[in-house]
């Protein structure tokens, strides 16, 4: 054991979803009146620092979220760990001001993540990776705690175990490798981007040609950031649509993101659940920002005037092998209206293929034989983002992330990450001294 404390909250990864409950926590501890019990929680990262994303940081990417729904506003705009309050230290609040935008560089926004964890510093591990998590059962069969255990990220030192009454998964999604393909030294996801091309520019050779599998954000930014760091390469973009989709983030469209949104899905039966799912997946899911398209579009167009094409879109395109070659990779490509193939040579292939959810089961080990289970195997959680479990555990687990079939759209993003933590904060106070 790390020590005798038992935690109220234990946060397992400290991304904005954990950094904005760590707040909720901090702001309750600091108002505390004679009636309210004092939360004691530590957040564990596998980090050795808050970074948010930082291998897609590109330096003109800009949020897809109003900084209004940052880590507590929409909980508390009164709070001083708002992005105004963050601008108004930084010295910037008038200049961001005249900007007239709700949306900051992703850069900005990342600088306030990190300004908001340095003020939170004292609630975190860092380079703490949770690899188990097993109830702690008395002699009647009941669990009231739960014993994380974590090890430095490098998995070099000795593993540390401590004691929650609660436990806060929030640790993401992770990339996702289309079966048949592998990452290796010229394949990457784009989640490495930014790191794994300054490694490719700092090598000095010759970039000819970069290949981008992928039709969403990530992939056209991937595309577009790739063609401005090598000037002399070749980027194309192979993707299994006819053009890349516009993202919908128009007004009522946008409602889906709404705190209230959250309620109604919540309560919806499944197959509502599932047309909504598929009604609004264009505001989040494979969608592209309508600015970068009409960009790459020009761009693309300009280079058809002046005759020479270093930007190329492959659409209606499968890649269906890939081997090493000459020049770095041999990239077979399958044009699908006529099966016909070509092979790119090419020096990288960037896989823009998305995120899926953490395998739960793997990162709660034992715990995770507490947690229900729907009748499509999706773990059961309560609105307050509690797991349900079997009846003899009182100790919670709540879940940040993964809840897309329960919660919604909202689930994997920022939108709501305020009011979450302050569902999640009033829950495990409402348990407060259970068990
Ligand atoms: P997040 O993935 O951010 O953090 C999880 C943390 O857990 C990580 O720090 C990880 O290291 C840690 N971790 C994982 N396993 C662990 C373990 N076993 N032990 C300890 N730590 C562990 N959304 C939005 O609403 N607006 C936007 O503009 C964007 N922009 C955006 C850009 C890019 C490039 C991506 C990839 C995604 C977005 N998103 C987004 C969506 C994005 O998922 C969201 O912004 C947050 O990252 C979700 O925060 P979380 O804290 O839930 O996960």
């Amino acid at each position: 054991m790390g020590s005798d404390v038992v935690h109220d909250i234990i946060g397992v990864g400290f991304g904005p979803s954990n950094l904005a409950l760590s707040i909720a926590v901090e702001e309750h501890n600091a108002g505390l009146t004679a009636a309210d019990p004092r939360l004691e929680a530590l957040f564990l990262e596998r980090q050795p620092r808050f970074g948010w994303h930082r291998g897609m940081l590109i330096d003109d990417a800009t949020m897809q979220v109003s900084f209004l729904k940052d880590l507590v506003t929409l909980r508390n705009p009164t709070s001083d760990y708002s992005f105004l309050c963050f601008l108004h230290e930084r010295g910037r609040l008038i200049d961001f001001l005249n900007q007239k935008t709700l949306f900051p560089l992703r850069v900005e926004f990342h600088e306030y993540f990190e300004w908001a964890a340095a003020r939170v510093a004292h609630l975190v591990a860092y380079g703490s990776e949770v690899t188990g998590v097993v109830p702690v059962r008395d002699g009647d069969g009941h669990v009231a705690c739960f014993d994380v255990t974590s090890r430095d990220a490098a998995g070099t030192g000795p593993s540390v175990t401590r004691r929650a009454r609660n436990i806060s998964v929030a640790a993401g999604l992770e990339p996702h490798v289309p079966p048949g393909l592998e990452l290796g030294d010229r394949v990457w996801h784009n989640s490495r981007l930014i790191p794994r091309a300054a490694e490719l520019a700092a090598a000095g050779e010759p970039v000819r040609r970069i290949v981008v599998l992928g039709a969403g954000q990530s992939a056209a930014e991937a595309v577009d950031y790739l063609h401005r760091t090598f000037p002399d390469a070749e980027v194309c973009s192979v993707f299994t649509k006819y053009g890349y989709t516009p993202a919908d983030d128009s007004p009522f469209a946008n409602r889906i993101f709404d705190p209230e949104a959250v309620d109604v899905y919540f309560s919806a039966p499944s197959e509502v659940k599932q047309s909504l799912l598929d009604y609004h997946r264009s505001t989040n899911y494979s969608v592209v920002d309508m600015e970068l398209i009409e960009s790459l579009y020009a761009t693309a167009y300009r280079q058809k005037v002046a005759g020479r094409e270093r930007l190329r879109f492959l659409n209606i395109s499968r890649i269906r092998d890939v081997e090493p070659g000459a020049g770095g990779l041999d990239v077979t490509v399958e044009y699908l209206p006529t099966g016909e193939r070509q092979v790119l040579e090419a020096d990288v292939l960037v896989l823009a293929t998305g995120y899926r959810p953490r395998d739960l089961t793997a990162l709660l080990g034992e715990a995770a034989k507490l947690c229900l289970r729907t009748d499509g195997d999706a773990v059961r959680v309560g609105r307050d983002h509690r797991v349900e479990t079997v009846p003899e555990v009182s100790a919670g687990i709540y879940l940040q992330g993964a809840t897309e079939h329960s919660h919604g759209l909202t689930s994997t993003l920022l939108s709501t990450v305020a009011v979450r933590a302050e569902e999640i904060h009033r829950s495990v106070l409402a348990g407060h001294g259970a068990g």
